[in-house]
């Protein structure tokens, strides 16, 4: 028996069944915050189960928005564009979406809000929304740039603003703050980056222009739009579907329907480069949700071959190089990741615990500052893995275990709760041993 806070996985045979996943976690977020600053009632079916989502929610109640969480459904009552000051710090847990996403709607009150989180997120870089909310008119006080953040809110000045860095994360914290500015915010990003603010702006009723610029994306926004609340069913996580894509890959001869997941272009790049890698994709029922383009994908798994991730592919899949690289040595030619120095701000440092991990177990891995190098070829043996409280890396070597020589031990699993609580359970169903 494991105790909550490690797992025994044992190897499988192959991977065989149906697993639905709980919504997106992208969407959730961006849905739980424009439901609260919406006027009237939106219903969202479907909200992410993870404990992330329930960090941004939480935020929401202490800002004064009423909500309930019925069945898989959480019914909002929008507030508009005012929201109440809260009484306590913001809890932001984990989540580093939370913070720099609801950033920007709290620069925008008339109130001063203190941010904070977990011991995880108070490491993590905060300077990529200081900077332009600060440019918009916001106070904003923090140590060394990292949580807790201190925000005064203020009638914010629309801003024309670049990217540093390329992160959604901060491009819908920048798009959300400039609802409450005066005139039109531009944010320009050089890499496209997942476009769930924009398509979720525009479900609750904000217009928007968009324009391709070279490889990335320009977008205006004015201020001063009243949003309105709406029904919605979020799609299936598709970073979540990641670790049963690649548990699939790992097995010649498996089977897998994952219905009803998320299929925006911006998050798919994950499915070209298991296609590239050997693993058979069809995908059926496709059709646009309020916005948001939902699939189902029917998989069989086949010969897996290697993979190069570098350039704008890195930050596309930047939450799903954990579980890629995690099977990389069971594959033919192995993995090269390049141009993923973002991986080092994450939840954990995921380029040292996927190295320490793959150690672990046996194999030969080469970290640089910006990626990896892990040869094809390779067989693992279980071993005692860490999660370093980062719930990929907890489900990026369940799916490692699975094909490996002996039982894995996961410290640290409960971590997967952050995203997705019901991983190991569901994992279990479509294992053969
Ligand atoms: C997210 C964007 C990514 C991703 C995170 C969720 C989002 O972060 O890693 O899990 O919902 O916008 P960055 O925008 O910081 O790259």
């Amino acid at each position: 028996m494991s105790s909550p806070s490690q797992k025994i996985v044992r190897p499988a045979r192959n991977i065989r069944g149906s697993v639905r996943l709980p919504g997106d976690k992208s969407i959730s977020h961006r849905y739980g915050m424009l439901a609260g600053i919406a006027e009237g009632a939106s219903r969202l079916e479907n909200y992410s189960t993870g404990a992330d989502c329930a960090s941004t929610l939480g935020c929401m109640r202490a800002l004064g928005v009423k909500w309930e969480r019925k069945n898989n459904c959480v019914e909002v009552e929008g507030r508009g564009l005012t929201l109440s000051a809260p009484e306590c710090a913001l809890d932001c847990g984990n989540s580093g979406s939370s913070m720099r996403m609801l950033s920007g709607i709290v620069a925008g009150q008339k109130f001063t809000s203190e941010m904070t989180g977990d011991e995880s997120l108070s490491r993590r870089p905060m300077e990529r929304i200081i900077r332009p909310l600060t440019a918009m008119g916001a106070k904003i006080t923090a140590s060394e740039g990292r949580p807790p953040l201190r925000i005064s809110g203020a009638s914010l000045h629309a801003i024309d603003y670049k990217l540093p860095v390329a992160s959604a994360q901060v491009k819908s914290c920048l798009l959300f703050a400039g609802l409450f500015a005066e005139d039109e915010t531009r944010v320009e990003e050089e890499v496209r980056t997942r476009d769930h603010g924009e398509v979720a702006l525009r479900a609750f009723g904000a217009q928007l222009t968009r324009k391709a610029l070279g490889g990335g994306d320009e977008v205006r926004i004015r201020g001063g739009q009243r949003l309105h609340g709406i029904e919605a069913r979020i799609p299936g996580d598709l970073s979540s579907a990641a670790f049963f894509l690649c548990a699939a890959a790992l097995f010649p001869g498996s089977q897998l329907t994952l219905p009803d997941l998320l299929m925006n272009p911006t998050r798919a790049r994950l499915l070209d480069i298991l296609m590239q890698m050997g693993l058979r994709i069809a995908v059926t029922q496709l059709e646009q949700v309020h916005g948001e383009m939902v699939g189902s994908l029917e998989v069989e798994g086949q010969a897996l071959k290697g993979a190069t991730i570098s350039g704008s592919d890195s930050a596309a899949l930047i939450d799903e190089i954990p579980v890629l690289a995690a099977i990389a040595p069971y594959s033919e030619k192995g993995l090269e990741v390049r141009d993923g120095k973002e991986l080092r701000v994450k939840e954990s440092d995921r380029i040292a615990a996927v190295a320490a991990n793959l150690r672990r177990m046996g194999a030969q891995v080469e970290e640089r500052e910006d990626g990896l190098s892990i040869p094809g070829g390779q067989a693992l043996r279980g071993a005692e893995i860490e999660s370093y409280g980062d719930h990929r890396i907890a489900m990026a070597f369940a799916v490692a275990a699975l094909r490996a020589e002996g039982e894995t031990l996961i410290r640290g699993a409960e971590a997967a709760a952050i995203s997705y609580p019901e991983f190991f359970q569901a994992l279990e169903r479509v294992t053969e041993r």
